[in-house]
Order: C-alpha cells, then sequence, then structure tokens
C-alpha cells in the first residue's frame, strides 16, 4: 500500500510469531496440537518478584521514571555485570529498556547509517535483520555449519569486514541454535575484532544463565577488554528470570552510545514500566537460587529430546552447550514423500507436513537463515516434549 513508509517495505513479520499463531488456531479449531515453537519459559515468575512489583504499586511508584531507568536498578545492572561478567560499567553507563528488543532496536536505530553493514551469524534470531533494516543499514550474513556447533569462525568474520561494517552481531548461548562460545572460540574471535578498531559489538547475552554440564558462559567485553570501549552489552531479566511478559531489558556501553541510546529513548518510550523496573531490581538483586534449579530441569528436558530426535529417521541433532532450543538437521528428509504424496522440498514443507500429520509445531530453520533444519523449543513439560518427540519419530519413519 502506497501509504505505508518504504521502512516498512523492508520488514517481514516474525516466522516465530507466525508459528505460534497457527498452533494457537489450529488449537482452537479443537486440534489436539503441541507447540514448540515459543521462546519464552514455561515456569511462572518467582514470588519475591511479584511481591516486589506489588510492594512499588502499593508504594506509589506509578510514575515516569527516568528515560534511562530508576537508579536502584541501573546500580543494580552495574552491580550485577560486575558480579556475573568481571565488567566494570558505572551505572550511568546502563540503561533499561522496554524488553530486550527495545534495546537492540535502539541501539541500531542510534547508529546505523544507510549502507553501514552489520555482520550476523546464521543461524540467528528472526529478528536481527529486520532491526537493521528499519534503521537503514545492511544485515551482512555469515552462515555457520552443523560441524562448528553453528558457531561463527575466526577466518569467516575476518573474510565478512569491510570498510563499512559498524557491528557484529554476537549472540551466545543462541536463538534458534542454543550454541555457545567458549572462552577461547570467544576469544578467537575478539581477536579478529581488535584488528579491526572502526568495527563494534552488540552482544545479546539474555540465555546467559541457561548453559549445561560445566559450560562456563562468556561475554566479549570480559574475554577482550581492550574492546570494552566498542561493545555493548545487553542482557535482560525475560528469560533468565521468567518475566517475558515484565518487559524489562538492558544494556550497558561507552558512555556516549548509552546518551545517545537514552536521547532516543527520551524522544520514544521514555523510561520503562515503572512497576516492572521495581520488580527486576528484586531479580537482580534477590535470592539467585532458583535459576540453578530450573537449569538443571532445562538440562533433562535438552538431554532427553537431543536423545529423541537422534533416534527418528533422517534428522541428526547436536546437544547445544545453552538456552532451550536444539537445532536439528532434516537435510536426509529433503526430496522424501509424506504419505499422502506431498514432496518435502524444504524445511518449511517439513514443518508445514509435520504439524498437519503429527500437530506438532516447530519453526522451519529458513527461517533463521540456515537449514534445512527446525528449531524446537524445549521451554515446556517434558510429557508434552516425550509426546511431540514420538510424534516427530512416527512422522519420520512415515515419509518415503
Ligand atoms: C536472542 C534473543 N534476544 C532478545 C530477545 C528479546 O527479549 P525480550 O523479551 O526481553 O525483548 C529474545 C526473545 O525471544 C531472544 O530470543
Amino acid at each position: 500500500m502506497a501509504f505505508l513508509s518504504d521502512a516498512l517495505l523492508r520488514v517481514k513479520p516474525s516466522a516465530t510469531i507466525v508459528m505460534t499463531q497457527k498452533a494457537r488456531e489450529l488449537k482452537a479449531a479443537g486440534r489436539d496440537v503441541i507447540s514448540l515453537s515459543v521462546g519464552e519459559p514455561d515456569f511462572d515468575t518467582p514470588d519475591n518478584i511479584k511481591k516486589a512489583a506489588m510492594d512499588a504499586i502499593a508504594r506509589g511508584d506509578t510514575k515516569y521514571t527516568p528515560v534511562a531507568g530508576i537508579p536502584p536498578l541501573r546500580e543494580a545492572i552495574a552491580a550485577k555485570f560486575k558480579r556475573e561478567n568481571g565488567l566494570d560499567y558505572k551505572p550511568s553507563q546502563t540503561i533499561v529498556g522496554t524488553g530486550g528488543k527495545h534495546i537492540l532496536f535502539n541501539a541500531f536505530l542510534a547508529t546505523v547509517n544507510p549502507g553501514d553493514e552489520v555482520i550476523i551469524p546464521a543461524p540467528y534470531w528472526v529478528s536481527y535483520p529486520d532491526m537493521v533494516a528499519i534503521a537503514g543499514g545492511k544485515p551482512v550474513f555469515v552462515e555457520t555449519t552443523m560441524a562448528h556447533g553453528f558457531k561463527l569462525q575466526a577466518a569467516d568474520l575476518e573474510r565478512a569486514i569491510t570498510p563499512k561494517t559498524k557491528w557484529l552481531m554476537l549472540n551466545s548461548p543462541s536463538n534458534p541454535s542454543g550454541a555457545a562460545y567458549t572462552h577461547a572460540e570467544m576469544k578467537a574471535l575478539t581477536d579478529v575484532l581488535l584488528a579491526h578498531p572502526h568495527v563494534w559489538v552488540l552482544t545479546d547475552d539474555i540465555y546467559e544463565h541457561l548453559i549445561y554440564g560445566d559450560f562456563v558462559f562468556v561475554t566479549p567485553a570480559q574475554v577482550e577488554p581492550r574492546l570494552m570501549e566498542r561493545t555493548l552489552t545487553m542482557n535482560g531479566v525475560s528469560k533468565s528470570y521468567a518475566m517475558t511478559g515484565w518487559r524489562i531489558g538492558f544494556a550497558a556501553g561507552p558512555d556516549q552510545l548509552i546518551k545517545a541510546m537514552d536521547m532516543l529513548q527520551g524522544q520514544q518510550t521514555s523510561g520503562a514500566c515503572s512497576i516492572a523496573q521495581w520488580a527486576s531490581v528484586e531479580a537482580l538483586t534477590g535470592p539467585q537460587d532458583f535459576i540453578a534449579e530450573r537449569r538443571k530441569i532445562f538440562e533433562d528436558r535438552r538431554n532427553l529430546v537431543v536423545s529423541m530426535l537422534n533416534q527418528a529417521k533422517y534428522l541428526s541433532c547436536p546437544a547445544p552447550e545453552g538456552a532451550f532450543y536444539v537445532y536439528p538437521s532434516c537435510a536426509d528428509a529433503m526430496g522424501r514423500k509424506t504419505p499422502d504424496g506431498r514432496v518435502i522440498a524444504n524445511d518449511a514443507d517439513f514443518v508445514g507436513a509435520l504439524l498437519d500429520a503429527e500437530g506438532v509445531a516447530v519453526v522451519q530453520g529458513s527461517a533463521f537463515g540456515l537449514g534445512p533444519n527446525f528449531r524446537l523449543s524445549y521451554a515446556t513439560s517434558t510429557q508434552a516434549l516425550e509426546d511431540a518427540c514420538s510424534k516427530i519419530q512416527r512422522f519420520c519413519a512415515s515419509l518415503q
């Protein structure tokens, strides 16, 4: 429609939201559907955090807040970065936004000029390319491989950098692959960045606490402090504290960038919800033990899903280090037919036929820029996962 902006023409709907909606509609129509397409913990927000929000309401902390966040939250964020990541940020170098998504969006809007390039390793979270495109920039995709655990290789990063590169977008643990970088793997990337002083790194650490086994989480500015001056470290309470609906995300970075994002946000959303900010103070400063308890549950589910998917014909599923997704390859199913004669030509066909045949909703890898794969979210009950994986096995066995 001519009335709509050019910027909007560069955007496509989020594939994960489309699939979640499709599953919801089928369910409403009476189909038995297991949706493994959503990206949020199935746990509830802990009670102490809910209580902090209710206390904020009772106290009357229900008014506008400073644009970049209430001082106790910015202090708690700076303390979190010190305690958990060894990063020395002043509270004034932090900013609170309406979800991690908002923070990322504003970081791009505040820095990207037409033609600027943002390197995005694939598979990637669906929103990165569209955010860059809305800001007028050019997403530059660098494909990873399953053999390398879906992790960006230093040589590939080196090759992708041009004089127009503004940011490297990193996400560890990753949505959709669950891949997380070890210290050595991250160091290989930060070494490349050190040699290219015009390139900044935006690191989306939102799944930081969802890591399994003895894996140790690292973030770029911690691995290479000399990059601190050109790193935006983004994080949030959505995934770690089961607070997706509260809409609080945050970041820390160099003064000038944080000031620019503060100014932009001042003309846009202003401060994030006051009540959710007070809840987030409690999340970051209150008891943390439930994180480990929930992590153990997620880890058991990951092991279950990886094992069951690897028993399915034509699938191959690596065990990721973190987040709550697996990203199996369905390459061996390509070209095969369903019992009703549909040819599976790509991963979108695979997930469409799986939904029709067995009522299991997952998201095609092509939506995340790398396939033929699919993303399965295991943030749901063990029973539902067992049922879903049995159905996936049955579906795969039916292909010829
Ligand atoms: C990789 C990644 N970054 C950011 C977000 C957004 O988080 P928030 O809900 O805080 O906006 C998500 C949510 O799905 C995500 O998967």
